[in-house]
């Protein structure tokens, strides 16, 4: 009788067990979502989170490990006296267009492209990508504008990162690939301390290490401007670069500003003339040199290597720069 209660308790229990195991939680930490690649569709029925709400009074949502892994970053920090926390990490895809329309309403469309990702095509919706904010000297420092300005703080965060498993995701330099400008801030959690050494300590990009693209050295020469100040040429350059990463397989080997001889009053007209109700102030023209992909290139040509590629760039009365046309 004894021996029929055990087998009978066993399997009750592998019922019980052996079911969970099959629902082991098996997420691909390194998964990417970029402005090529959505939020893979079956995403969030595996996906699982931790609720905790930040010292400003928000509710902020974290895939489980990763939250775990942060919370031993920022007790580490702590013991160097940075203190950090989170503004957002998960967001749905409604969430993340809210974003876009108050950073549109608030800083114009090519700002709002260069920061905030297309709903469907935020890391965000991951969970995995989480948005520091400071504490210093009893301050919140929350703003992008202000996070910025504490280089040093950023510099001992972000080389805690690959300890508990976290990259920082949009490098310096790295836009032409990642898409988005620098963002000391934003931090993803890829679940492996040593990719993330060997990504963290190389300097590469998430798409870099997966072999989506092949990471060479770029030129970028700003050259010399009477009209536009070293600023406004390096945020032309993003913002070109931001536009380049939508463009997939191309290679970028340089990019640089034409000269002062390209604003002219007739360029102006010109792209003015090209969009509805705008009204530039300048013009700016920068020329690149980068290949296509070998296939499917779209409107460009197949493996082709383009020289002196050009964009021309509007600036408004609010000192904003747009794209307004590009060629060959
Ligand atoms: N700021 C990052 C790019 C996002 O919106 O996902
Ligand atoms: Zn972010």
């Amino acid at each position: 009788m004894k021996r029929y209660l055990v087998m009978f308790l066993s399997v009750i229990m592998f019922l019980m067990f052996g079911c969970q195991k099959k629902d082991d939680y098996n997420i691909d930490y390194l998964v990417l979502v970029n402005k090529l690649n959505p939020l893979p569709e079956t995403w969030e029925e595996n996906l699982r989170t931790e609720h905790f709400t930040n010292s400003v009074g928000d509710d902020v949502e974290v895939e489980t490990k990763a939250y775990q892994a942060y919370l031993q970053l920022k007790k580490d920090l702590e013991n160097e006296g940075i203190y950090v926390d989170l503004d957002s990490a998960r967001r749905t895809v409604s969430a993340q267009q809210e974003i876009m329309d108050s950073f549109i309403e608030k800083y114009g469309e090519e700002y709002a492209y260069k920061t905030v990702a297309v709903p469907g095509y935020s890391e965000h919706h991951t969970g995995l990508a989480l948005d520091l904010y400071l504490h210093v000297d009893d301050n919140i420092i929350y703003e992008n504008e202000d996070l910025v300005l504490y280089p040093e703080i950023w510099e001992v965060i972000h080389s805690k990162l690959p300890e508990y498993g976290f990259i920082l995701r949009y490098l310096q330099g790295k836009e032409h690939i990642t898409g988005y400008a620098y963002e000391p801030w934003h931090i993803r959690y890829i679940d492996d301390k040593q990719i993330a050494k060997k990504i963290m300590s190389q300097g590469i990009t998430l798409e870099g290490y997966l072999g989506k693209v092949i990471e060479e050295d770029v030129i970028i020469d700003l050259g010399n401007s009477e009209i536009f100040s070293k600023d406004e040429l390096e945020q032309m350059a993003i913002l070109i670069k931001c536009n380049f990463a939508k463009l997939k397989d191309c290679q970028l080997h340089s990019l640089r500003y034409a000269s002062d001889e390209a604003s002219t009053d007739d360029n102006l007209e010109w792209i003015n003339s090209l969009e509805e109700d705008s009204d530039y102030v300048k013009v700016a023209e920068f020329l690149m040199d980068f290949h296509s992909p070998k296939q499917d290139s779209g409107s460009l040509k197949p493996d082709f290597e383009y020289k002196d590629y050009q964009y021309w760039l509007g600036q408004d009365e609010n000192g904003d720069f747009s794209i307004v046309s590009y060629g060959y």
